[in-house]
């Protein structure tokens, strides 16, 4: 599976596979979730002696509840959101960032169940909504995790560089793999303005030119090679995300590879996200056990 060529997938330009599962959530929804949830409760358990504010922000928090697809059986299951008002030790304070209004009021409508919790809704694009919300702590007193859960690219680097500032944050990424290798097309002469401008949001570099592309191995028609094409598979090209990453946070953990099809025990299908938990805080004993328990849920699931 890990060495099937994503280049045998057709996707439309909405990111629907051939079998039409994208717009449903599957399996993958399953695992990302379980993981957050799982974190969430050791998290609060490693900290609940300690001094701190616990925070839980939810970036693309939804609706509370998700529909997915597996093995042709539709569900609707806890999102995000539930999940987290749900755990115990609970969190001190909740945000609930969502940009379309409707699912907003229909998490509103969730949270009601949940009168004594602290909920902040936040309708607004992500990016800008966790920027400020960085700069609204010292984060001397508080600890977080932050959910970033995109359906695509949607994720700014910039926005990755501002919780990492706080050295007191921790992140779960479902980073968009399928988008990443739908963008950097084969050919550069397809790399459109969009196309350039999305892979320079997520990675916050111009360098995956240098990384992905170079010039034509084969002659056209006329005996002349111009323009390049991509010269690394879709492995290389996470193992360049992973790289940046590593290269802002103090520790990141290997990406879990989210499949598209099949069911929680046989994946399959093409690499749709690769579910990343990264450690802002510098201190080698608080990172060392985040990544520890992050590492120790990944392997489970
Ligand atoms: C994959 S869903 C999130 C599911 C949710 N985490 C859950 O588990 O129930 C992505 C959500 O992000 C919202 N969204 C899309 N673009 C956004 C943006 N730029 N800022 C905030 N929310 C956005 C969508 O409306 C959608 O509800």
């Amino acid at each position: 599976m890990e060495n099937q060529s994503t280049d045998d997938f057709q996707f439309d330009e909405k990111g629907v596979g051939p079998d039409g599962q994208i717009p449903f959530g599957g399996a993958w929804t399953l695992i990302k979730l379980e993981a957050l949830e799982k974190y969430l409760k050791a998290f609060n358990n490693a900290l609940s002696k300690q001094r701190f504010t616990r925070i839980y922000i939810d970036a693309f928090a939804g609706t509370g509840y998700c529909d997915i697809r597996v093995n042709g059986t539709k569900t609707s299951i806890e999102g995000s959101a539930r999940r987290a008002l749900a755990v115990e030790p609970a969190f001190h304070k909740y945000y609930f960032i969502e940009l379309k209004p409707r699912k907003l009021a229909a998490l509103r409508a969730v949270v009601a169940d949940y009168p004594e919790k602290t909920v902040d809704f936040l309708q607004s694009d992500a990016n800008e909504a966790l920027k400020s919300l960085c700069t609204k702590y010292s984060w001397q007193n508080e600890r977080a995790v932050i959910f970033l859960d995109p359906f695509g690219m949607e994720v700014e680097w910039p926005t990755l560089e501002a919780i990492a500032k706080t050295g007191a944050i921790d992140v779960w990424y479902l980073f968009p793999y399928s988008g990443l290798y739908r963008q950097a097309v084969k050919d550069t002469d397809s790399l459109d303005p969009s196309k350039v401008a999305a892979l320079n949001r997520v990675l916050g570099t111009e360098a995956w030119r240098q990384e992905f592309y170079g010039q034509k191995r084969q002659f056209g028609l006329f005996g002349t090679n111009e323009g390049d094409e991509r010269t690394v598979d879709h492995h290389e090209m996470l193992n360049f995300v992973s790289t940046r990453l590593k290269g802002l946070f103090p520790a990141v953990t290997e990406p879990k590879i989210l499949y598209q099809g099949g069911d929680l025990d046989n994946p399959v299908g093409p690499p749709l996200f690769a579910l990343y938990f990264a450690a802002s805080n510098p201190k080698p004993r608080a990172y060392g056990l985040a990544t520890k328990i992050a590492r120790g849920i990944l392997d489970t699931l």
